[in-house]
C-alpha cells in the first residue's frame, strides 16, 4: 500500500492491493491531470499517457488552440467556462456575475491517517473491528490548487485504507481572496476513462420498489442520475458504477462510486466527442448556491471509488469491506452494534397500523418472548394525539390515552416479559395539526406567501435552524431518558419541496438543502453521544434514504416498506450490490403480503429476511400456530448464521430478476471454512425438474461437507438424499449440485432452501 510524490517526474502515485492511480502536475500552467486508474501497474512515471501533446492544433506554448486542449485533457478536478466544455466540477461565481475558473497546482502533503471532515459522515481511520484509530492504517494525499482571479483555493482529499481495494475522495474549498465567491456547484469526485465500450449501472426505483439494478450502454452524450428531494431518494441511490460492456458478476473491469451523502446528489457518465468518458459525483448543484465569504471553507461530501477487475461481485465485496470497517457507526464507534449481531425484533407497524395501546403490545411482547424473539418495537402512534397520519408530529411527548401510565410504565412491562424495547420516531417533520405548528408556523421549510406542499398531510422542519434542532433534539432525549430503550427507529415521510427558510437571508436560501442535510446529521451525532449504545435504525417511507452517509449513523436501513418475501428479491439483490447484508432491514412479515396481496410460505419469508437484520413485522397475537411455531427454528437459525452473514464475503449466483425462476446467493466466511447457500424457487416449472447450481467464493482445494434442511440434494449416484455428501471446493464451484425441485417439500412456487457448507478440516 501507499502513496508516493515522484519529484522529479511531479507525479502522484496510489497504490492499493490491486488497482493503481497516477495524476501528475503539468507545466507550464501546472495542470493537474489524471493519467490512470486501473489494474495494478509497476511502473511509476506514465507520463507518456497523458493527453498532452496529442491533439492535432494543440501546441504546449502557444495559447491559441488551448481550448481544444483543455476540451480533450484528462483533468483530476475538471472546471467549466474556460475551454473545457463536458461537465466540470466546479462553478464559482464572482459578485461579479462571472463564473470562469481554472486550478493551478500551489502545493501537497502526504499524511499518515485520515482527517475528518467537519460536519459530515466519512470513512475513517482504524483497524477492522477495533475500537480505536490508534494504530493508524490510512494514508492520505492532499493536493492544493488555486485559480488567482477569483482567490478560489480547492483542496483534494485522496485517502487509501491498508488491505482495501477503494479510494476515498472529498473536497476542500476556501475562498483566500477579498470578495465573496457564490459556489452554484461543487463536486466530489471525477474519474476519466479512456475510449472504450461501456455500461453504467445504477440503482433506481420508487416508493415499495427501491434499488432495483438498472445496466445500460453509454453513448455519445450524457447519462445522468440524481435526487433533488432533500434525500437520497427511493428513485436514485447515490451510486454509480462504470463497467466494460462484457463485464459480468465474476469477471471484468468495473469502477463503483458510492456517495457518503444523505441529501441532494448527481452523478453523472459523460462520452465526450472522443469516445473518452468523465464520470462525475458529488451534491446536485440544482438548488445549491453557497455563499462563502473571504477566510471561509466549504466541505464537499465524500466519495468512496472502487476498482474491480473481477467482475461486479468483487466490486460489492470491496464496497462491503470499507464500508463495515470503516464507515459504518463511525459517529460512535464504541457503539455496541457496529460489530455484533443485533436483537431479533418485532415491530407493530404492520400488525397493528396506528390502532394499539399498551395492552396489545404487551401481548404481542408476551407471545414474542416466547418464541425466543428479543426485542419489541413501537411504531408511528405512540405520541400526542396521533392517530392517523394526518396529525401531531412535533409532539413528541407520550400519549397516555394509548400508552396507558405513561411510557416506563410500558417499557418495564416489556422488559419484564423478557424483551428490549425499541420506538419509533420522526424528528424532522411537523403536522400541521400539532401544538408544534400551532406554536411554531415558521418552524416549516416553506415560502414565505406561498401554500406549502403537504405530503403524508406534514411539512417538514427547518432543520438548517441550530434553535429548532436543538428543541427537537430535547424533547427526543426526555423521551429516550424516561425508559429503558435500546432500540431507535428514525423515520423520515416525506422528500423536501418548497424551499425556502425563514431565518436564511435572501443570498442564503441556496444553502438551505445542504444546511437541512447537517442539520440532521448534528441531531444524529448527539443522540449517539448521549446513548451511545442505542441501535439506531435509519427509514425513509421504507428505504428513501438508504445511503452511505445513514450508515455513519445507523448500523441498518429499513430496506423498503414492501415486505414481501419475492419483490424483496429484486430490492436486497440491488441493495447488496454496494451494501453490506449486515445493513439491509428485512422482516418477515404477515401474508396475504399488505402491499402486494402475495402469500408466500412462511419459511421463504424467513429465509429471505436471514439475508438482512432479521425481524417480525406481524401480529404475533394471530397468526395462525403452525406459523407462530415456526418462529422458534427461525430465530435460531438467526444465531446460527449470524456472524457469517454480517461478516462474510456475499456471492451472487443466480437473479430471479434476470431468469424469472430463481434467486440464490451465497455467504462464505473470511477463511473460507464455512459458506451458507440460499436458493429461492420462485416459478415452478413443467418437466424441469432439477436445477445445476454452480457455487462461488469456496477455497477450490477444500473438501466441504454439505447439510440442506430439505431433501433435495442429488448423491454421487443420482439418488435423492445428498445430504452429508463431502465434495470439494472446485467441484461444487465449477460442476456444481444437483437441486432436485421435484421433491415434496419443493413443489409449487416460492419454495426455498439452505444449505449448509462446512469445511471438513473445521469438522475434524
Ligand atoms: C414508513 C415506514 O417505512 C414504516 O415501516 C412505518 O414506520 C411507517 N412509516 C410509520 O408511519
Amino acid at each position: 500500500m501507499g502513496i508516493k510524490y515522484l519529484e522529479k517526474e511531479r507525479l502522484f502515485k496510489l497504490d492499493t492491493p490491486n488497482s493503481s492511480y497516477v495524476c501528475g502536475i503539468f507545466d507550464p500552467e501546472g495542470f493537474l491531470l489524471h493519467l490512470y486508474y486501473g489494474k495494478k501497474i509497476g511502473d511509476d512515471d506514465i507520463r507518456y499517457i497523458a493527453q498532452v501533446y496529442t491533439y492535432p492544433f494543440s501546441p504546449d506554448k502557444n495559447n491559441r488552440d488551448r481550448g481544444m486542449f483543455l476540451d480533450r485533457a484528462f483533468f483530476e478536478y475538471p472546471t467549466e467556462g474556460v475551454g473545457d466544455y463536458r461537465q466540470g466540477c466546479i462553478d464559482a461565481e464572482t459578485v461579479n456575475g462571472h463564473s470562469g475558473c481554472s486550478l493551478h497546482y500551489v502545493n501537497h502533503q502526504i499524511l499518515k491517517g485520515k482527517p475528518g471532515i467537519a460536519g459530515l459522515p466519512a470513512t475513517f481511520d482504524v483497524m477492522p473491528g477495533a475500537v480505536s484509530g490508534e494504530e493508524s492504517i490510512c494514508e492520505t494525499l492532499m493536493i492544493t490548487l488555486n485559480d488567482d482571479p477569483t482567490g478560489l483555493t480547492v483542496t483534494l482529499f485522496y485517502s487509501i485504507f491498508e488491505g482495501v481495494d477503494a479510494i476515498v475522495r472529498s473536497v476542500r474549498l476556501e475562498n483566500s481572496g477579498t470578495s465573496d465567491l457564490f459556489i452554484n456547484k461543487v463536486l466530489s469526485a471525477c474519474i476519466e476513462l479512456e475510449e472504450g465500450k461501456r455500461d453504467v449501472i445504477t440503482l433506481h426505483g420508487s416508493w415499495a420498489r427501491e434499488r432495483n439494478i438498472e445496466r445500460t450502454a453509454i453513448s455519445k452524450g450524457i447519462y445522468s442520475i440524481g435526487s433533488i428531494k432533500g434525500e437520497s431518494s427511493h428513485q436514485m441511490n447515490p451510486f454509480m458504477a462504470v463497467a466494460d460492456r462484457n463485464t459480468t458478476r465474476e469477471q471484468g473491469e468495473i469502477y463503483g462510486l458510492s456517495f457518503v451523502y444523505s441529501g441532494n446528489f448527481t452523478a453523472s457518465a459523460e462520452c465526450s466527442q472522443f469516445g473518452s468518458t468523465r464520470v462525475l459525483m458529488g451534491i446536485n448543484p440544482k438548488g445549491f448556491r453557497w455563499k462563502l465569504e473571504p477566510g471561509y471553507v466549504f466541505n464537499a461530501p465524500e466519495v468512496i471509488m472502487v476498482y474491480s477487475a473481477q467482475g461486479i461481485g468483487q466490486m460489492s465485496r470491496t464496497f462491503h469491506d470499507i464500508m463495515r470497517d470503516h464507515l459504518i457507526s463511525g459517529a460512535n464507534i464504541h457503539n455496541k452494534y457496529r460489530n455484533s449481531p443485533r436483537p431479533v425484533l418485532i415491530n407493530n407497524w404492520e400488525a397493528t397500523y396506528f390502532d394499539f395501546d399498551s395492552d396489545k403490545l404487551i401481548a404481542i411482547a408476551k407471545e414474542a418472548a416466547k418464541n425466543g424473539i428479543e426485542m419489541l418495537v413501537m411504531d408511528d402512534g405512540w405520541f400526542g394525539k396521533r392517530s392517523s397520519d394526518d396529525m401531531a408530529l412535533g409532539d413528541w411527548y407520550v400519549n397516555e390515552d394509548k400508552i396507558r401510565g405513561g411510557l416506563k410504565k410500558l417499557v418495564d412491562a416489556v422488559r419484564t416479559a423478557g424483551l428490549k424495547f425499541g420506538i419509533w420516531i420522526e424528528p424532522e417533520m411537523i403536522s400541521p395539526d400539532s401544538d408544534l405548528y400551532r406554536e411554531h408556523p415558521d418552524w416549516a421549510i416553506a415560502i414565505p406567501g406561498r401554500t406549502g406542499t403537504l405530503m403524508r398531510n406534514q411539512y417538514v422542519l427547518d432543520f438548517s435552524r441550530k434553535e429548532i434542532v436543538d428543541e427537537i433534539y430535547s424533547r427526543i432525549k426526555a423521551v429516550l431518558s424516561s425508559a429503558d430503550i435500546s432500540y431507535v427507529k428514525w423515520d423520515m415521510n416525506r422528500p423536501l419541496s418548497d424551499i425556502g427558510s425563514y431565518a436564511l437571508e435572501s443570498d442564503r436560501q441556496g444553502e438551505l438543502f445542504h444546511r437541512y442535510v447537517l442539520g440532521v446529521y448534528d441531531i444524529m451525532g448527539r443522540l449517539l453521544e448521549d446513548f451511545p449504545d442505542l441501535l439506531l435504525e435509519n427509514c425513509s417511507g421504507g428505504g428513501g434514504r438508504f445511503d452511505p452517509g445513514m450508515l455513519y449513523y445507523s448500523p441498518q436501513i429499513w430496506c423498503s416498506d414492501d415486505t414481501d418475501a419475492i419483490e424483496r428479491l429484486a430490492i436486497q439483490e440491488g441493495t447488496s450490490m454496494v451494501y453490506p447484508l449486515s445493513t439491509m432491514g428485512a422482516h418477515v412479515s404477515d401474508c396475504p403480503n399488505h402491499v402486494t396481496g402475495r402469500t408466500v410460505p412462511f419459511e421463504t419469508r424467513g429465509y429471505v429476511a436471514l439475508a438482512g437484520t432479521f425481524g417480525y413485522e406481524l401480529d404475533i397475537t394471530r397468526i395462525s400456530q403452525e406459523e407462530r411455531d415456526m418462529i422458534a427454528g427461525q430465530v435460531e437459525m438467526y444465531h446460527k448464521y449470524n456472524e457469517l452473514v454480517r461478516t462474510g464475503d456475499h456471492y451472487r449466483l443466480t437473479s430471479y430478476r434476470e431468469n424469472g425462476l430463481n434467486d440464490s446467493w451465497m455467504v462464505v466466511s473470511k477463511d473460507r471454512s464455512k459458506a451458507l447457500l440460499t436458493y429461492i424457487k420462485v416459478m415452478a416449472r413443467p418437466f424441469k425438474r432439477s436445477v445445476v447450481l454452480k457455487l462461488d467464493g469456496l477455497d477450490p482445494n477444500k473438501d466441504y461437507r454439505i447439510s440442506c434442511d430439505k431433501d433435495v440434494l442429488c448423491t454421487d449416484t443420482g439418488e435423492r438424499g445428498g445430504n452429508g455428501l463431502t465434495l470439494r471446493g472446485d467441484t461444487l464451484m465449477n460442476a456444481g449440485i444437483l437441486i432436485n425441485e421435484d421433491s415434496s417439500d419443493m413443489k409449487g412456487d416460492f419454495r426455498g432452501l439452505l444449505i449448509d457448507l462446512t469445511a471438513e478440516d473445521l469438522l475434524v
